[in-house]
C-alpha cells in the first residue's frame, strides 16, 4: 500500500518536516476558502488503494481547522483512499470533556465522534487528559512529548528548582517530569471562573526560595501560568520562572501578559503553527520525528 501524506493549512510546515523524515512530499491538493467563508478540498493526485496521512492540528480558530480536516478525510474516501488517519497533535475542544453545568455540550466527545465518521485512526499528541481517548471509536495513537520537552530542562536545572503544576490537572504531567529529571514538585490549587479568569486558592510544597518550572499541556490565554506564577512569587519563589508547555496557543494578548512577568523562557512544542511570540523569550521543540515515527510505524504495522 503506497503512503500518501496530505497537510492542511492550519501547520502546513509541520506537515513538510514530516514529509521529509518519511522521504515522501506531501500530495499535491487544492485548499480553499470561498467568499462566503465554505471550505473547499480537493485532492490533485490520485490516492486510490493508497495509505493516506492527513496532518492538521486542530489549533485556533478551531471550528475550520476540524472542518477542512474533516473534508480532507471525505475527499480522500471519495478518491478511494484504503486507509485515512488523522494526525492532529494539537486537539482542539479537549478541555470540553465533561459536563460542569447542566445542559453544556462535551464538545471533546462530539469532535471524536465526528473524526471517527471519516477517518479509521488517529495520531495525537499530549491530550489535555489521556482519557479521552476514550471518547473514540477508532484506534488512538497517544504520543508524549514529556522526553523531548525535558530535554532543554536538563540544561540548567539545579537543587534550587522546582517544578510547578500550575493547576490540578496537571498534577500527573508534572510527576512525570519529576521522575525524568528527578526534581521537587508543587502544586497549585487554581479556580476558574469565566474563559480568562482564574484564581489561585492555595499551594502545596516547598516553593520559598526555590525558582520555578511551570508545566501545563497547553497555554491559551495565560490566565493560569500568570495567577500561578503571581502566588509563587507571594510565597517567595525567586526568578526567572520557567514555563514550560506541549501547546503554546497564546491566544489574544497572552504574549505580551507572559512577558511583563518574570520569565526567563517558554519552552513549547511545534504542535501547532507558531503564534506571535513578540518579545517573549520562547523556544520551540520539534515533535516531527515523534510524529513522523508514529506515522511509519502505522504504515508498517510494526
Ligand atoms: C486547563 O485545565 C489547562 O490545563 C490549562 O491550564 C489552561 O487551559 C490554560 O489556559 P489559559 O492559558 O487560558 O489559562
Amino acid at each position: 500500500m503506497k503512503l500518501s501524506l496530505l497537510s492542511g493549512r492550519s501547520h502546513p510546515g509541520l506537515g513538510a518536516a514530516i514529509g521529509e523524515r518519511l522521504g515522501v512530499e506531501p500530495s499535491q491538493c487544492r485548499l480553499e476558502t470561498f467568499p462566503d467563508e465554505e471550505l473547499y478540498f480537493r485532492s490533485m493526485e490520485p490516492l486510490l488503494g493508497h495509505d493516506v496521512f492527513v496532518v492538521q492540528p486542530t489549533s485556533p480558530p478551531a471550528p475550520p481547522h476540524l472542518l477542512e480536516l474533516m473534508l480532507m478525510a471525505d475527499g480522500c474516501r471519495r478518491a478511494g483512499a484504503a486507509r485515512i488517519t488523522a494526525v492532529v497533535p494539537y486537539f482542539g475542544y479537549a478541555r470540553q470533556d465533561r459536563r460542569v453545568a447542566s445542559g453544556e455540550a462535551v464538545g471533546a466527545r462530539l469532535v471524536a465522534d465526528l473524526l471517527a465518521t471519516r477517518f479509521d485512526r488517529i495520531i495525537t499528541l499530549d491530550l489535555h487528559k489521556p482519557s479521552i481517548e476514550g471518547f473514540f471509536a477508532i484506534p488512538v495513537e497517544h504520543l508524549s512529548s514529556v522526553a523531548l520537552l525535558a530535554e532543554p530542562l536538563k540544561e540548567f536545572l539545579s537543587d534550587g528548582h522546582v517544578l510547578v503544576a500550575p493547576d490540578l490537572g496537571a498534577v500527573k504531567r508534572v510527576q512525570y517530569f519529576a521522575d525524568l529529571l528527578d526534581a521537587p514538585v508543587a502544586y497549585v490549587h487554581k479556580e476558574r471562573f469565566g474563559g480568562d479568569k482564574v484564581r489561585v486558592r492555595h499551594i502545596s510544597g516547598q516553593v520559598q526560595g526555590r525558582l520555578p518550572v511551570l508545566i501545563d499541556d497547553m497555554i491559551s490565554t495565560g490566565g493560569t501560568i500568570v495567577s500561578a506564577l503571581e502566588a509563587l512569587l507571594k510565597q517567595g519563589c525567586r526568578t526567572p520562572a520557567t514555563v514550560v508547555a506541549s501547546h503554546a496557543l497564546l491566544v489574544n494578548d497572552a504574549a505580551a501578559k507572559l512577558t511583563a512577568q518574570p520569565i526567563g523562557e517558554v519552552i513549547a512544542t511545534n504542535s501547532i503553527r507558531r503564534p506571535d511570540t513578540g518579545r517573549l523569550a520562547f523556544r520551540s521543540v520539534d515533535v516531527s520525528g515523534l510524529l513522523s515515527d508514529a506515522v511509519k510505524k502505522i504504515h508498517t504495522g510494526t
